[in-house]
This record gives C-alpha cells, sequence and structure tokens, in this order.
C-alpha cells in the first residue's frame, strides 16, 4: 500500500531505527543488517554497523542475475563527437569486473584510493564501479580544476592510483589532461606511483610522453586485455565507497566520505520515493561525475534502482543548439531529467520561446528535477509553461549526497509554490535557528539546521579529520548539523532556501570557495589586500568579484590588473570559477580588529537590507564602496 508523504516522513521522525531497517531490505545484503543507527560515537554516527555488502553489486550484478542482464543500464550520448553507445547490464558489469582486475593488478586492495580525472564518458562509471567492487576509494576529480587543485586533493587522498583520459572535449577547445596530470603530481607531495589512461582520439599528449619518470602510465586497452574480472567483495556498511572534495571557507577543501550501506539505502530509497524512478525507466541528469549531483544520480542512483542512466557529453547550448536537452529526452524516451537552473537559463537566453522544442517528441518525460542553487520564480514558471511537467526544485548539498528538501513526487506530488524546494526529505529534521541557536517563527529567515542524526547516505565524516568534520558541521549548534544555508519555513511547512551564510559561492551550479580565490589574489605582487565576493550574475547565479587594495606606490591600471588576476585564478583554481571582474578600491571595510565585512560587502551587492556591526573601524569606507558593490544604486 502506498503512503503518503505525511505518513512516511512521520514514520521516519517517529521510529528511524525501524524506518531504516525496512528501508534496507531491498538491497541484497552479504551480511543483513540487524541495526539502522549506531550512536556510540555521536556525534559522529554510522549506519547499519553489523550490515556488509558491495555496492557495485547491488548496481549491476543483482540485475543480471534477477535475469535483466539485457535491459540497459548506460547510455552514452556524446554531442561533441556526435556519437551514441548503449551497454546493457550483463556488459556494464563485464567491463567493470575486469577493470576491477586491472586495479588489482596495479596492487589497488581494499581501502586504498584511486583518484579519478575523467570527462563524461562511461570510463567514468566503469571505473567508479571498479573501485566499489574492490573496496576500493574512489575520489572523482571534476576536469574543470586546475593541476593546483588537483595536486591539493592528491596530497589529501593519497591516491596509489590516478584514473584519466588523453582529454576532455569543451565546445571551443580540447582539454588536455595529461599535462595537467603531470603538473598536479609534480606539486604534490605524495608520490603516485600508477597513472592509467584511456586514450581517445585527437589529443596532442600520449601517456608514452611521461614514460621515463618514477610513475609507471599504462594505457587502459591494453592492461584490460589481460585482466582477470573479479568479483564483488563484500565490504561493511561503514566502509568508505568514495571521497568528494568540496569547497569550504577556506583555501583547502574538504573531503566529504560517504560510507557503502547507507549510501546505497539512501539512493534505493530516494529514486523511487523522491524521483519516481522505478526499474526500466530512464533518467537523464545532465551534470557532471566530478560534482555530488553526477556521483549519486548519473552513476549510483539510477544503477542501483535498475534504470537506464543516460550519459550526456555536451553542454546546454552550443553542442549544437539550445535544443540539446529536448533531442536527448526525445532520442533516449527520457522518463525523468534532471539538471541545475542555470542550464535553463543559459537555454532560455539562447531560445526564449523554446522553438526548439517544437522538432523533438518529449511526450515520454514526467518530470523535471533542478538542484544545485536556487531555482529563481522566474526560470520555474518558464520551465513549467514550456515542458508541460511537473518542475521540481530539490536542495541538497555533497555533504548530504541526496536532498535533504524536495517535492517527493515518488510518494505524492505536492502542491508546489514557486522558490521553495517544497518540504524536508523524510529522515531529514529540519529547523531553522537564530545565532544562538533558538527557533524561529515560521516566516523569518535563520540558520537551516537539521537535527542529528542526519539520515543515512549523508557524510560520515571528513578524509581522516574527524575534528574538522565536527568544528565545520557539528559544533556551532550542538545536536544539530549547520547547513551553511539561511532560509525559513512557512506557516505549510514549505522550505525557502535564500543563499549561504559563508564565504561559499555558487557560479553555474559549482560550489566554489571565495577564501581560495582571495589566496590567489594575495599572492600578486601589486595586491596589498583584497575581498572576493559573489555578485547576482543572470545567466550564472553568482560570479566573484574582486575588490582589491594596492600596496603603495604599486602602479597598475584596474584592466592590466584584472587581466593578470583572472590568468592566475584560472591557473591556479580553474576555468569554473569564471573570475573575470576586479575593482580597486581605496580601503576594504573592516573592524577595528582587522576583519574584512565581507558579509556587510555581500548584503550590499545583493540589494539587502545590510548590517554594519558597531565594531567598524572607519564607517566612510562602506560610503565609498556602495557605489562599486551596487552599480545602479
Ligand atoms: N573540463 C575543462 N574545462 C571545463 C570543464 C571541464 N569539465 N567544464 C567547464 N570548463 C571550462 C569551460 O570550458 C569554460 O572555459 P572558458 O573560460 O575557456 O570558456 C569555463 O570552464 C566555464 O565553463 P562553464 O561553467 O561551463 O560556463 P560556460 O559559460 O561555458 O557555460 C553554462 C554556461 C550555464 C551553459 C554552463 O555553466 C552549464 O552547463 N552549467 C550547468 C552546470 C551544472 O550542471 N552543474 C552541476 C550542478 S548539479
Ligand atoms: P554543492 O555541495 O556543490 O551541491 O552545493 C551545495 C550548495 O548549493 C547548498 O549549500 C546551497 O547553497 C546551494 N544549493 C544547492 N541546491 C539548491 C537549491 N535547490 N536551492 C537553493 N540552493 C541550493
Amino acid at each position: 500500500m502506498s503512503s503518503t508523504y505525511a505518513e512516511t516522513y512521520a514514520a521516519s521522525s517517529l521510529d528511524p531505527e525501524r524506518f531504516w531497517l525496512d528501508a534496507a531490505a531491498s538491497l541484497a545484503w552479504d551480511k543483513e543488517p540487524t541495526r539502522a543507527i549506531d550512536d556510540s560515537r555521536a556525534p559522529i554516527y554510522a549506519w547499519y554497523p553489523d550490515g556488509m555488502l558491495n555496492v557495485s553489486f547491488n548496481a549491476l550484478d543483482r540485475h543480471v542475475l534477477a535475469g535483466r542482464g539485457e535491459t540497459t543500464a548506460l547510455v552514452y550520448d556524446s554531442a561533441v563527437l556526435g556519437i551514441q553507445r548503449r551497454f546493457s547490464y550483463s556488459e556494464l558489469l563485464d567491463r567493470v569486473a575486469t577493470f576491477a582486475g586491472v586495479l588489482r593488478s596495479q596492487g589497488v586492495g581494499q581501502g586504498d584510493r584511486v583518484l579519478i580525472y575523467l570527462p563524461m564518458i562511461p570510463q567514468a562509471h566503469i571505473a567508479m564501479l571498479a573501485c566499489a567492487r574492490i573496496g576500493a576509494v574512489h575520489s572523482v576529480v571534476f576536469g574543470g580544476f586546475a593541476p593546483k587543485e588537483l595536486a591539493a586533493r592528491i596530497d589529501d587522498a593519497t591516491p596509489k592510483v590516478i584514473v584519466t583520459a588523453t582529454g576532455g572535449i569543451e565546445p571551443t577547445r580540447r582539454v588536455e589532461y595529461l599535462p595537467a596530470i603531470a603538473d598536479a603530481m609534480e606539486q604534490s607531495a605524495h608520490h603516485v606511483p600508477t597513472v592509467i589512461v584511456a586514450h581517445r582520439d585527437g589529443f596532442a599528449h600520449e601517456r608514452s610522453q611521461y614514460a621515463g619518470g618514477d610513475t609507471d602510465w599504462h594505457d587502459w586497452d591494453e592492461l584490460a586485455s589481460a585482466a582477470q574480472p573479479v568479483d564483488a567483495v563484500p565490504v561493511a556498511s561503514t566502509h568508505p565507497l568514495y571521497i568528494l572534495y568540496t569547497s569550504g571557507t577556506t583555501g583547502s577543501p574538504k573531503g566529504v566520505v560517504r560510507d557503502s550501506g547507507g549510501y546505497a539505502v539512501a539512493m534505493d530509497w530516494s529514486m523511487r520515493n523522491i524521483y519516481g524512478v522505478r526499474q526500466g525507466d530512464t533518467m537523464l541528469t545532465a551534470s557532471d561525475v566530478g560534482w555530488v549531483v553526477g556521483h549519486s544520480y548519473i552513476v549510483y542512483g539510477p544503477l542501483i534502482a535498475g534504470a537506464a542512466t543516460v550519459l550526456y557529453e555536451g553542454k546546454p547550448v552550443g553542442t549544437p543548439d539550445a535544443g540539446a536537452f529536448w533531442r536527448l529526452i526525445d532520442d533516449h524516451k527520457v522518463d525523468v531529467f534532471f539538471t541545475a537552473p542555470t542550464a535553463l537559463r543559459a537555454i532560455r537566453k539562447a531560445d526564449p520561446d523554446a522553438k526548439l522544442l517544437g522538432g523533438h517528441d518529449t511526450g515520454s518525460l514526467k518530470a523535471l528535477f533542478v538542484a544545485g542553487e536556487r531555482l529563481d520564480p522566474d526560470t520555474y514558471g518558464w520551465a513549467c509553461e514550456k515542458l508541460g511537467v511537473p518542475v521540481v526544485d530539490n536542495w541538497w548539498q555533497t555533504e548530504t549526497g541526496w536532498p535533504i528538501a524536495s517535492n517527493p513526487v515518488g510518494l505524492e506530488l505536492l502542491e508546489r509554490k514557486a522558490g521553495s524546494p517544497t518540504v524536508p526529505v523524510p529522515g531529514y529534521r529540519v529547523e531553522i535557528v537564530d545565532g544562538f541557536g533558538s527557533g524561529v517563527p515560521a516566516g523569518e529567515e535563520g540558520n537551516i539546521v537539521i537535527k542529528l542524526p542526519l539520515p543515512p547516505g549523508t557524510l560520515a565524516t571528513l578524509w581522516g579529520n574527524d575534528e574538522r568534520f565536527i568544528d565545520t558541521y557539528l559544533s556551532q549548534f550542538p545536536g544539530y548539523y549547520t547547513t551553511g544555508d539561511s532560509g525559513y519555513l512557512d506557516a505549510d511547512g514549505y522550505l525557502f532556501v535564500m543563499g549561504r551564510t559563508d564565504d561559499v559561492i555558487n557560479v553555474a551550479g559549482h560550489r566554489l570557495s571565495t577564501g581560495a580565490m582571495e589566496q590567489v589574489l594575495g599572492a600578486h605582487q601589486a595586491v596589498a589586500e583584497c575581498a572576493v565576493i559573489g555578485v547576482a550574475d543572470e545567466l550564472k547565479g553568482q560570479r566573484p568579484c574582486g575588490y582589491v587594495v594596492l600596496k603603495s606606490g604599486a602602479e597598475i591600471t584596474e584592466e592590466a590588473l584584472c587581466r593578470e588576476l583572472a590568468s592566475m585564478v584560472r591557473e591556479h583554481i580553474g576555468p569554473v570559477a569564471d573570475f573575470r571582474e576586479v575593482r580597486i578600491v581605496e580601503a576594504l571595510p573592516k573592524t577595528r580588529s582587522g576583519k574584512i565585512l565581507r558579509k556587510t560587502m555581500r548584503q550590499i551587492a545583493d540589494g539587502k537590507a545590510y548590517s554594519v556591526p558597531s565594531t567598524i573601524e572607519d564607517p566612510s569606507v562602506i560610503d565609498a564602496l556602495i557605489p562599486l558593490l551596487r552599480p545602479t544604486a
């Protein structure tokens, strides 16, 4: 019998132990868990402490053993190459088992880390699932990050192997990966013994150019042709499946650790109850495997559910036009489509009347989900009107791995309110508190916090750093996880997420640290001090803008400084930061103890009522900045 959202949410809150043990029953366990929550190390919780399973087995073997080996698991659609390729569950399983054998042959065992730096090609799925198969811990790094960011991740995760390709294809250029890997390895203190390279035609660099150092560079296909397939290895539910780095407020990225059992349950449960995707359905998630959305809903979620997943190598616009998504839905008869609001804005800008929709049959589509940033009411209205299916905003973070708030379409489609990702998902007890941790009335904005324990599938800790995990997320409001977002719950219990409370910004759905950009700017010889804040951008949601005070005597024009700083950010963080705006200012607003008032600057730039702390050193600095921060003011 199906339950309503209200009944399901109540059941998850009243008896989480029972609720999540029941949810675990639909997976294949090597040892069934008898307990759901382990609170013995609270505030750090673990899920299914006595259970054992293998996530790759649940994503592949389970479906093949059930006689569904010939159904489609993966559709690779490359708009940049103009090719499509289908993999059945049996075929994908073969590839994964063989690549697991490759990893084994390179000395990778349970618990060893494998860094994956791949574009949107099937090898990404294969490498991730092969790691899971032998209990190795993968860490996928997004291809748009620069070698320095890659080096930071190599040093933190200390991988035994890097799996990569000769390059990725952007609409306007080919991005060579091998020089970036070599550069990153040069910059990192940790030595990586082995690099495995998937060859793609049309790239200048080949692995053979890098032979001769103390790292072995191998060809994927050569190793695979000699490898023995490997069976799935049962691991403890608490065994780490992957590390995914995300930006925090400082320059050093945080390695979010995902467990195996809790995550598998969360994927299985959310596919059915949130996304309404079932065996045999097709899901298209147009994100990147380097982001959390890609991990959960391009790779693990759809495969655990026994659905087909579309792996799209291309962009929403320009490959070749703003009809790319509609073509994908038509070609692959997509049931559920997931993208970022910025992608919809890009399509709308290029094709405001969605004329390109007319050339495609999108009748298979049941719902469109969006996440990664706030879905503005304007874009929401446009998508609803043009697509004629429910458009569902869902709010979550790399840390949580799956939605905190959503319209639970699989359970029931609730009334939608523009600007709101609807209601807390079962398992997440969401509250709004003021700076002292006291609850605020409905309708009033405050810090969004979640009562511990978080549900299964959420971050287990930060890689090798329980202390940073507790300090960053669990200390500010004891008993709660601090999301870093602010917002409010309305009288009907609908959540509205309004923005970050810290220095994290979101550029075209990419989460970036302004602190990391400030570090880069600060290294320029003419820069005395600086602040980077996110300013509103019509297309990308936010874009970074640097406010710089020059060293006395420094002679450089704003234009030249901007050019140099933009290229430094590109080199040190990566092109995705899209840093191209700099203002030279006389002074930055500070407290008497020297802290830059970034929050006040952000509030002014966002056109909000701004607060100036009484400890400000010189209030006139703010007055001078207002015309620069808010040019139309
Ligand atoms: N490898 C190498 N470079 C990459 C890259 C990758 N995987 N992804 C992006 N870049 C580069 C781009 O080539 C571009 O470089 P350029 O400055 O030389 O042109 C730069 O990073 C910025 O790229 P992008 O963020 O894609 O911006 P854009 O202006 O080219 O395109 C959008 C705008 C809106 C179409 C695009 O940002 C987009 O598709 N966003 C959706 C993002 C998304 O799905 N996020 C996941 C959240 S769930
Ligand atoms: P990431 O970890 O990259 O997924 O980024 C998470 C952050 O993106 C969140 O903390 C929010 O600030 C923002 N975000 C993601 N999805 C939404 C959404 N649906 N509505 C509002 N903000 C969102």
